[in-house]
Order: structure tokens, then sequence, then C-alpha cells
């Protein structure tokens, strides 16, 4: 299943001007050297399935640039590097392609003035891409994004992120080619319409931003009802410690671009 199993995922280290990371509401300054210890134990995780992790080195210059999620969108067929909508951000895309050159051999970009689109708001699923406009995706970033992976057969269909959320995917994962783990919230939109939704449990609503990587369900620890269910239902649950992340509203996906590069 091409949008959940992978063969490689790329990192990029905390860097120490993340206290400087762009935060919705300041709940406290990350602990870089904690921060680093979660890293170290999500990156044994993706690798724990069999893929291999390149791990990119710091980059002081952008503090948000931990989250690399939002600097492409990597496909079988190919990928984009996207044009972030937060002015801080924009400049760490053009420091990813170069790697996705490396990895894919050539990449598409989103290139126009107008267009503003981060790979948080994108979750592919394995009949179409969802992207969820937000204050750091609009109209334009859609449209070209559409108009690029059509040739390579993909189909963009535009939701919206519910205000006040800062990506489409804080609020919902991708945990098989059905099901989708999602907030109320944002399932009572309707854009999960056809597939099958399983709700993270109430008050618990931060940690439906996980991964499906292989075999393995990787979510923020601390979110015991949600974990109960995610078994139950018979998924391999792994908890990765994300309080710091957290304090800058970043999460499981937005810590790697995950793909099978086909060359
Ligand atoms: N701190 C993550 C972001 O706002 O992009």
């Amino acid at each position: 299943m091409q949008s959940y199993t992978f063969s490689h995922a790329i990192t990029r280290r905390p860097a120490a001007s993340i206290i400087a990371g762009l935060r919705a509401v300041d709940t406290g300054t990350p602990d870089l050297a904690l921060m680093q210890a979660h890293h170290a134990d999500y990156i044994a995780a993706l690798i724990s399935t069999g893929a291999e992790v390149v791990e990119l080195g710091a980059l002081e210059a952008f503090p948000d640039s931990v989250f690399v999620e939002d600097t492409a969108l990597c496909l079988p067929k190919g990928a984009v590097v996207m044009r972030p909508g937060a002015p801080s951000r924009l400049g760490e895309a053009a420091e990813m392609a170069p790697h996705l050159e490396t990895l894919y051999g050539h990449v598409l970009r989103i290139e126009g003035a107008d267009s503003f689109i981060e790979g948080g708001d994108i979750l592919t699923t394995e009949t179409e891409i969802l992207v969820g406009r937000s204050a750091r995706t609009n109209a334009a970033g859609v449209a070209e994004l559409a108009r690029l992976v059509a040739d390579w057969g993909y189909t963009v269909r535009e939701v919206f992120t519910p205000p006040g959320v800062l990506h489409f995917k804080t609020d919902c994962s991708l945990l098989d080619a059905e099901t989708i783990l999602s907030t109320k919230r944002l399932a009572d939109s309707g854009c999960f319409d056809g597939y099958k939704v399983i709700h993270v449990a109430d008050g618990e609503e931060a940690c439906a931003n996980s991964i499906r990587f292989n075999d393995l369900v990787i979510m923020p620890a601390g979110f015991a009802k949600t974990r109960r269910i995610l078994e139950q239902a018979g998924y391999n649950v792994r908890e990765i410690g994300n309080s710091e992340c957290a304090k800058l509203d970043g999460g499981m996906s937005c810590l790697s671009l995950r793909f099978t590069p086909a060359r």
C-alpha cells in the first residue's frame, strides 16, 4: 500500500534556534535536550520498520526546520517542493530540494508567487490527495499542486482545516487504505465520507496527528484512551514523547518526509 508503506524517510535534527519556533500559544520554552531525545526515539521507531532514514543536520537559520514535512510532498512517482505560507519557513523548502533531487533524480516545485502550501495540510490516501486550506495553504497553492500531480495520475481534493487549527493533519492521520484517525470536529465536516473513521477519544484531540509508517502506528505519548482504541482495532502502536514539539504545535507527521522514491 503506497500510502503507508515506505522505504525511506527524511528527518532534520532540531536546531538550538527551536526556542524561537512558531507557536499559536506560548506554553513554555522547548527543552532542546529533551526534544533531541524524543527525536532520536522517533528515528529509531522509523528504522525499526526496515526503512532507511536520512538524518539531515540542524539549520540554525530556520527555527522550525525540524518539521520537515512542510517542505515537500513525496509520492511514489515524484516529489513536489512546497511553498510554505509562514514567511519564516519559506527558505526551508529550498534547503530540502537538493536532498529530494538526490533521491528522486528530479523534483517539481510550487512556484507561483501567490501560491502557498505546506505539507502538514496534505493527507495522501490510497485513492486521492486531500489538501486542507488553512492559514498556511491557500487556494492557489492547492490548484498548483493539483496541476502538477495530475500528470502522475493523482487526484487532489480541496478540503478545509478547522479554524484555529494549524494544519489539516493536526487533526487527522491515515491508518490504512480505508481508515482515518480524526478528531470529531474535523470528521464532522464530512471530508472523510466514504472512509472508515476512528475518532480520537474526547479530550485527546492532540494525538490525532499520528502516522502510519509500515507496520507501526506512531503516536505521541500520553493518550491512553486513544491508544487502547487503536490497539483494539488491531494496530501496532508505538508511543514517542512529543512534549517539546507540542509547544510548537508540532507532532508525529511534522517530523519526517516518508516515501518510496521510484527511480
Ligand atoms: N511551529 C510549527 C509551525 O508553526 O510551522
